[in-house]
């Protein structure tokens, strides 16, 4: 056995679908590039799951290669993963189909996102009622066990994991069952107006903004309507909930503490977070600057990523194409 095979196999993935944000970082990115140290780490950017909201090709192209250069700047490193972009493995596709044909519309109908997602005015297209069934495809397929997501996803974990079992009893055991991992403390990140931090809702604070963006945004965090003087309840409190996830305990202990104690207004923790998101993403950005203009070599990158996954890939569909009769031929 080699040593990447005793690894346990984490993976998730993240939709190019704009521009990559603070709950993107807490929930999914930060948790990926620190289990790259101890696992078999598989990495994506699901440019197909991103089909079902991205509807012109230059802006994909675009969003696809900048998600791959956030990755990179942030620490995600190639030699210790599996890094690629979904559609450069198109098994996923061709067992995406196969999961298809055992799942049941009563499995898809209950999945909360898609009711979401169309009431929020999404069109429901196919592709968006089938999502749940290529992101089983995306973890099936690489076999693994560990899945870091939001708790928006923990639905879609869920569903996989019933479509894997149901081909398992159907097939034979094949597939290792999946179970998502979600770190309480950045479940759900609060967007500037205090709904989940969402792409999709125009309430984000992107990871890579420009600074005076940034700190725009931050300063615009919708508050109660607490006089400055009066003592605050810091839980109910937006700017609080975001200044936990930069500040050391001390630090945060000092914020809560100013908050009951009355005379402390929303601008000043407001300035105080800006503070810290700057100075937290500082390094980040640096490096993120320069891979602006390293395209061929981040393409590059993503090429021998996507050689590494499909060499996983295709084991776990030769088997299914076997088990399920596909391969027909004796010679
Ligand atoms: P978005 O909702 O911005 O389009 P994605 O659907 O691409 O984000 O999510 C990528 C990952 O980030 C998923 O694991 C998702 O659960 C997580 N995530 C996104 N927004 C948040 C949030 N506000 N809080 C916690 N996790 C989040
Ligand atoms: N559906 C996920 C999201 O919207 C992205 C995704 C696609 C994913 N395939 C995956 C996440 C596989 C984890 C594992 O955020």
């Amino acid at each position: 056995m080699t040593d990447n095979q005793e690894k346990v196999r984490i993976l998730s993935g993240i939709q190019p679908s704009g521009k990559l944000h603070l709950g993107n970082y807490f929930a999914m990115m930060n948790p990926m590039i620190k289990a790259q140290e101890t696992s078999l780490l598989f990495c994506f950017i699901v440019n197909l799951h991103a089909l079902t909201t991205v509807r012109e090709g230059k802006i994909l192209k675009k969003q696809t290669l900048d998600a791959a250069k956030d990755f990179l700047s942030l620490g995600l490193d190639p030699e210790k993963c599996v890094f690629w972009v979904q559609s450069d493995v198109p098994e996923v596709v061709e067992l995406t189909w196969i999961l298809s044909c055992i799942t049941s519309m009563g499995l898809l109908e209950r999945c909360h996102s898609y009711k979401d997602k169309v009431s929020k005015g999404l069109i429901p297209t196919h592709g968006l009622f089938s999502y749940p069934v290529l992101m089983a495809a995306d973890i099936l397929l690489y076999q693994s066990r560990i899945i870091p997501v939001g708790k928006d996803q923990k639905q879609h974990v869920e569903v996989t994991r019933d479509i894997a079992e149901r081909f398992n009893r159907l097939y034979g055991d094949t597939f290792v069952l999946p179970e998502p991992r979600i770190e309480e403390s950045v479940s759900v990140v609060p967007g500037i107006d205090g709904q989940k931090m969402s792409k999709s809702y125009g309430n984000t604070i992107d990871i890579f903004s420009e600074e005076n963006i940034m700190r725009k945004r931050i300063m615009s965090i919708v508050t109660d309507a607490t006089p400055v003087e009066a003592p605050k309840d810091p839980e109910k409190c937006n700017v609080f909930k975001l200044y936990k996830l930069f500040a050391s305990p001390e630090e945060v202990a000092e914020l809560d503490r100013m908050y009951r104690q009355g005379g402390t207004g929303y601008a000043v923790s407001k300035q105080m977070l800006f503070e810290k998101v700057k100075a937290y993403f500082k390094p980040y950005r640096e490096k993120r600057i320069e891979l602006e203009k390293e395209r061929k070599y981040v393409e590059d990158v993503m090429a021998r990523g996507a050689e590494k996954a499909r060499y996983h890939a295709s084991r776990t569909l030769q088997k299914v194409r076997r088990k399920t009769g596909l391969i027909y031929k004796k010679y």
